[in-house]
């Protein structure tokens, strides 16, 4: 069976490495994936969001079936154009995808189905945003409509710094045509759980639950990247709050995207405030988080393959979906200088001992050696029978890892040892 994933970087790179967990897998093949994931997959050179590229090189190569993991892909239709020609995939459609695409689109639908979120308004106009923001509660929340690479949020700390967001958005366009509606809303405070699921859009599945450290620096300082690192379980996410998510927001959400014609199949990730007045959704994704996948796909016990093809055919409810007791914690490895300027073009040396546990981010393959080529380079991951554990396991295998200008938080999962 040849299968094709749609992607490349770490979360790409764990999902392979699960996927080739199942026998009847005799290619797998990444496009674009990246040169550290060469042991694992065929590179094939096609971009992400060329979605007629990647339609013909399916269509050529007899692909059996897809997993398409980024959201751009998803958002563009990607699934629907494989579907087009016969291919079964992993992934929502375009018209699912959009509760990832349009911030707009999933307050909207939270506000309509009762789905407990921060309260919102929403701007067109440039100078009724303005004028909102002379009275709004401070600090607020700005958040472009659109995609924006995982930067279109902005929390305003005074009314000018606000005002400063909203119009960097809607008149500089930072974010592009993403900003030319922007949501302004409530800020929230409480502990911040991510929860993927699986759904046929009839049954939802959560996976383990997890911890992503979206800063830069320790102590959760610094600025917002892409994710330094997470853990899972996430000791929030207590039984009881998993029960009451479960009832106010996951089947609600499965129902409210049915209601819409919009029946969401693939991964749907819960972006999840634990408030003093109860869970809130903060945002959704249309696929795996990254690095959160790199935690939770490591912790499943059941076959990958068998659980995405059963979203795909609507069979969910008939299918194991086990996690490992235990725990996992993942520790990135950046260049220094990430999520802003940095060098790269280094040596990148992996020891054979570790290369099981390290999914490669931003990496390429020049004359045959590794070098490195992105903001974050690679994620560590150990599993343990604690999270104590998993987490000194990550950090002794980092030590397994070397590139220059190497840099990593120290204090991945010291957040979640603390909470009783
Ligand atoms: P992302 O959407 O992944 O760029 O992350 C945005 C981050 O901003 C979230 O992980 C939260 O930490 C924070 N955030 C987003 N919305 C709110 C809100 N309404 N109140 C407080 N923090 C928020
Ligand atoms: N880790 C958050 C995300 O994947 O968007």
């Amino acid at each position: 069976m040849k299968i094709m994933v749609v992607g490349g970087g770490g979360r790409e790179h764990a999902i392979i490495k699960k996927l080739k967990e199942n026998k009847e897998i005799t290619e797998i093949f990444a496009l674009p994936g990246n040169g550290g994931m060469a042991k694992d997959a065929t590179l094939v050179n096609i971009g992400a969001k060329d979605i007629s590229a990647i339609v013909d090189f399916a269509k050529n190569n007899n692909i059996d079936y897809a997993v398409v993991a980024p959201d751009d892909p998803l958002v563009l239709g990607c699934v629907d154009a494989l579907n087009e020609i016969g291919i079964d995939c992993f992934g929502p459609n375009k018209a699912a995808a959009i509760i990832e695409g349009s911030k707009v689109f999933s307050k909207n639908l939270m506000k309509k189905y009762n789905i407990p979120t921060a309260e919102y308004e929403v701007f067109s106009d440039l100078d009724a945003a303005l004028k909102y923001l002379d009275t709004a509660p401070i600090p607020t929340v700005i958040k472009a409509d659109g995609l924006a690479l995982g930067k279109g949020v902005i929390i305003a700390e005074t009314r000018e710094d606000a005002k400063e967001a909203v119009r960097s958005m809607m008149e500089d366009k930072i974010f592009g045509e993403s900003g030319s509606n922007v949501v302004i809303e409530e800020f929230l405070t409480g502990p911040e759980v991510s929860v993927l699921s699986f759904t046929d859009g009839k049954t939802v599945v959560p996976m383990v639950s997890s911890m992503d450290h979206k800063r830069a620096l320790d102590g959760d300082k610094g600025l917002n990247t892409g994710g330094m690192g997470t853990i899972a379980p996430n000791p929030y996410y207590t039984e009881a709050v998993a029960k009451e998510c479960m009832e106010k927001i996951f089947i609600p959400t499965i129902n409210a995207m049915n209601a819409e014609n919009r029946t969401f199949k693939g991964c749907l990730y819960f972006g999840l405030m634990l408030t003093p007045k109860g869970p809130k959704v903060i945002e959704y994704n249309c696929r795996f988080g990254d690095p959160e996948t790199q935690v939770v796909l490591p912790l499943l016990e059941s076959d990958l393959l068998t659980i995405m093809k059963a979203t795909t055919n609507g069979t969910l409810s008939d299918c194991d979906v086990k996690f490992k007791d235990g725990a996992a914690a993942c520790v990135v490895m950046a260049s220094l200088g990430y999520p802003q300027k940095y060098d790269s073009g280094f040596d990148l040396i992996i020891d054979k001992s570790v290369e099981d546990s390290v999914y490669v981010a931003g990496a390429k393959l020049v004359d045959g050696s590794l070098k490195t080529a992105g903001g974050r380079v690679l994620g560590v991951t150990a599993t343990a029978g604690s999270l104590g554990d998993a987490i000194n396991a990550a950090y002794g295998k980092v030590n397994f890892v070397e590139f220059e200008n190497a840099y990593y938080r120290k204090d991945i999962g010291k957040k979640a040892m603390e909470v009783k």
